[in-house]
């Protein structure tokens, strides 16, 4: 009986893999990782724990994972050109926690977007979970950024601890620079969280939040950023004690194998990074300019639609829901999403696409012309997705290998049998 449960959940995870192999994989949030980093996830380390910092853990037995940590620090400070890292947090939100209970007391008022503006869950969680109160930022549809002008009255009127940048739905770089000189009127702290960007930033190609003048910034390390599901912090060293004793005391087990993994995956964005973030913008731009001038209504086409791995459109009859629906009926998987002027965060009249794992797997700007042609069949002609599947298969299957890594033919959609 227990071994045939084991055959049907191993048939689950197969049939899942083959299926999401097939597919044209545009959800902004996901990436796949190199066999080189699959080897770390699946070592030993992944039953072990190593709670404590580094050389001075809890438990015996981790001599290894000091010095794989000693490894992995040095390489996080350089790709991030970062004061002080902390990879502890095992997602995106844990590490928004972490900087909340590090740095704001119960209390204290936090800004960061609201959801329906591109802000994430986690903001809003995060402030409940430590009784703090959340003030959104105010956001402008016309440039689909951060409100500089109505931000700074905000700021200035509810002096928050701590203002948090950076989105879920993010198509430009938001305005550090300018929020910093706010900040400093009223004594904030500023941060950023890179969740979707971290990549991009690490590669060079989008903005530089730490040297914009952001203290802090969170992220997930799985997004544009190719590593294993995680999270994590950079900061100024004058934060390191308080988030790194913050991160310990909420996560308390960090999951080492997926700092392995994470440690294998900075070297290849040292190697690769650059050109990866490069090739990733490269395609939102061309997709967004492709669907557009196929008539879907594409978000931010008098500023050139985007400069990250993000596109946005606007789901027929605003339904992002069943636009998305209609798309994975057609193997194409995206996310409905709220956008500014919907009356609620469920209404979801958009539909986002993320570049960036089409690009771990080789695809390329002429790549981009078949999938807009593709997903206008579906969302544009009416056509029967089902019909257009067999096109989306044929045009996957020439893009299964990871690139930019250090060993070719690394297959990306490949379930292993041990
Ligand atoms: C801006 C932002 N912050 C945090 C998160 C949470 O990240 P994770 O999914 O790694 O918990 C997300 C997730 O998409 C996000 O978009």
């Amino acid at each position: 009986m227990s071994s045939k449960s084991v055959n049907i959940i191993k048939n689950i995870v197969r049939e899942h893999t083959e299926w999401r192999g097939s597919c044209i994989n545009l959800i902004a949030s996901e990436n796949v990782v190199s066999n080189a980093v699959r080897e770390m996830l699946i070592s030993d380390l992944g039953n072990r724990y190593a709670i404590g910092f580094l050389h001075n853990r809890f438990y015996s037995g981790t001599r290894y994972v000091d010095e794989l940590e000693g490894v992995t620090t040095d390489l996080a400070k350089r790709v991030f050109q970062a004061e002080h890292v902390n990879y502890v947090p095992i997602s995106g939100t844990m590490a928004n926690l972490v900087l909340f209970n590090a740095l704001t007391a119960p209390g204290d008022v936090v800004t960061a977007l609201s959801v329906i503006d591109g802000g994430h869950a986690s903001f809003r969680e995060c402030s409940k979970i430590h009784g703090v109160s959340l003030v959104p930022l105010p956001f402008s549809m016309e440039n689909m950024n951060i409100d500089i002008d109505e931000a700074e009255k905000v700021i200035v009127r509810v002096k928050p601890k701590l203002i948090l940048l950076g989105a879920s739905e993010i198509l430009f770089p938001h305005p550090v620079r300018e929020i910093r000189t706010i900040a400093d009127e009223v004594g904030a702290i500023v941060a950023y969280d890179s969740a979707h960007v971290l990549g991009l930033i690490a590669g060079g190609k989008f903005q530089d939040p730490l040297r914009e003048g952001a203290e802090v910034v969170t992220g997930s390390t799985h997004k544009t950023f190719f590593g294993p599901q995680g999270g994590i912090i950079l900061c100024k060293n004058r934060y390191a004690k308080d988030i790194d004793n913050a991160a310990w005391q909420l996560v308390n087990n960090h999951h080492v194998h997926r700092v392995a993994g994470l440690s294998i995956a900075l070297a290849e964005f040292e190697a690769f990074g650059s050109n990866y973030a490069d090739q990733v913008v490269k395609n939102a731009q061309r997709l967004a300019e492709e669907l557009y001038s196929r008539g879907l209504d594409v978000l931010g086409s008098d500023m050139g639609f985007t400069k990250s791995h993000q596109v946005l459109f606007k789901g027929t009859n605003n339904n992002g829901d069943a636009t998305a629906k209609r798309l994975e009926d057609a193997n194409i998987i995206t996310t409905k999403t709220p956008l500014a002027y919907d009356k609620t965060e469920e209404e979801c009249s958009g539909v986002r696409l993320g570049t960036q794992e089409i690009t771990r797997v080789g695809m390329v700007e002429e790549d981009m012309i078949r999938i807009a042609e593709l997903i206008k069949r579906v969302v544009i002609d009416r056509e029967d997705p089902s019909m257009v599947r067999e096109y989306v298969k044929e045009l996957t299957n020439g893009y299964r290998e990871v690139k930019f890594s250090f060993e070719s033919g690394d297959q990306a959609y490949k379930y292993v049998n041990l």
